[in-house]
């Protein structure tokens, strides 16, 4: 049976690695043989979960382990060779050996070996589920979307490319004074191009695995996760709930009533934005998340309150999908709760507000769709399309 799969990332600071732990802890205690796992390149789950880990998995309490993926340690099992070869190329300009091997660290490179890792602990067959704390934002995600040219490049220039390689090398070293890629180089290429290609199709199981958005009811926090949302949905990643960390209670007083006020009208927002994807949401506790008490506390407010079920499947469609043709785009969002009724649009720089039946939807367009504009909207079982007209370039520039 392959494991269910649980994702969560968002903007620093969040709660990320706070909700992953108690969604892991909840995970377990139900019975279910849990790991948490760390790929954000800066570790604090051994602190919010008060375990030691390290690279291997570390028990943490009955059913539950924890695991911190060691970036450096994947980056030389995935990258050795083209490092080698980087390394080299450096120093043939002049570059000396501590900057050049500092250079040979790809930037952002280091939370996708890690999230490779995945793909091992995936395929061990030792868990029920697998609850991975990632690092801010979704842009490794976005990395992780590229399984067709990774396709292409395996199947169509690696075996040429060697080829070519082979034949020039000694030509090639005597005119030119960059060292060629070796075989250990395209070894390596090839090995992450089918990581990615394997990550991709585990991702993409959304009756196994999903995307939780956490993010706190601040307008800059919120207008992030709608542009991580969209591309989730865009890659066809399921994002299957929304956590909404750090609410000021009633009991905050008056002091806070002014900021009350405002996280109000920004979980409205919340909701009209990520609807029909279920919202759960946590309050500001009166002291920090950190060990099992807290952890439990606060994994009570996110799932217990609305009977949610953690390691459950919280919402089981892509609500937005979009396909692009050489001069329109056409955007299709799930509207189940709307009828047919009047439909308004309006854009304001990227942002895309639908109004259905007097509610409200804000969209973040990717930033493909700038230059485009709405033009139609229809409304039909229980799904919005529109249509946008988009500006031809001038061919002759
Ligand atoms: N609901 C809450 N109430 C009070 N404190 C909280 C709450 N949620 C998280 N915290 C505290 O906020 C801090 C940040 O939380 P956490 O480390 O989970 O966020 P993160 O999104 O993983 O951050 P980073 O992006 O740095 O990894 C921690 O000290 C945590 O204990
Ligand atoms: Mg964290």
């Amino acid at each position: 049976m392959r494991p269910r799969t649980i994702l969560y990332t968002g903007k620093g600071g969040v709660g990320k690695t706070s909700i992953a732990a108690c969604t892991a802890r909840s995970c377990a205690a139900a019975g279910l043989r849990t790991l948490v796992i760390s790929t954000d390149p800066a570790h604090s789950l051994s602190d919010s979960l008060e375990v030691g880990f390290s690279s291997d998995p570390r028990p943490a309490g009955e059913n539950l382990w924890g695991q911190e993926v060691n970036a450096q340690e994947e980056l030389e099992v995935h990258w050795s060779g083209v490092q080698d070869w980087l390394g080299e190329l450096f120093l043939e300009r002049g570059l000396d050996r501590v900057s050049a091997e500092e250079l040979t660290v790809p930037p952002g490179m280091d939370e996708l070996f890690s999230l490779l890792r995945l793909q091992a602990v995936h395929d061990s067959g030792d868990w029920d589920v697998i609850v991975v704390d990632c690092a801010p934002t979704g842009e490794t995600l976005r990395l992780l979307s590229f399984p067709d040219v990774a396709r292409w490049w395996i199947e169509k220039v690696f075996p040429l490319e060697r080829q070519i390689l082979a034949a020039a090398r000694p030509i090639a070293r005597s005119l030119l004074d960059i060292p060629l890629p070796d075989a250990a180089v395209f070894a390596d290429v090839q090995r992450l191009s089918e990581n990615l290609i394997a990550m991709n199709e585990i991702l993409r199981d959304r009756e196994r695995s999903t995307i939780r958005l956490v993010m706190n009811p601040d307008k800059m926090v919120i207008g992030e996760a709608m542009r991580t949302f969209t591309y989730l949905n865009l890659y066809g990643y399921l994002t299957d709930a929304v956590i909404v960390n750090r609410i000021f209670p009633t009991t905050v007083g008056d002091y806070f009533a002014g900021w009350r006020r405002v996280q109000a009208e920004h979980l409205e927002l919340v909701r009209s934005a990520f609807a029909p994807v279920p919202v759960l949401c946590a309050p500001y506790f009166e002291q920090e998340v950190i060990g099992a008490g807290m952890l439990d506390r606060l994994a009570d407010a996110v799932f217990g309150a609305g009977g949610h079920e953690p390691s459950a499947v919280l919402h089981d469609a892509l609500t937005q999908k979009l396909s692009v043709s050489e001069d329109g785009a056409r955007l299709r969002l799930a509207l189940p709760f709307a009828r047919k009724g009047d439909i308004s649009l309006k854009k304001i720089g990227l942002e895309l507000i639908v109004g259905v039946d007097g509610q409200k939807r804000t969209i973040m367009l990717p930033s493909a769709l700038a230059a485009f504009k709405p033009t139609a909207a229809t409304f039909e079982d229980g799904a919005l399309e529109v249509a946008f007209d988009g500006v031809r370039r001038d061919r002759s520039s």
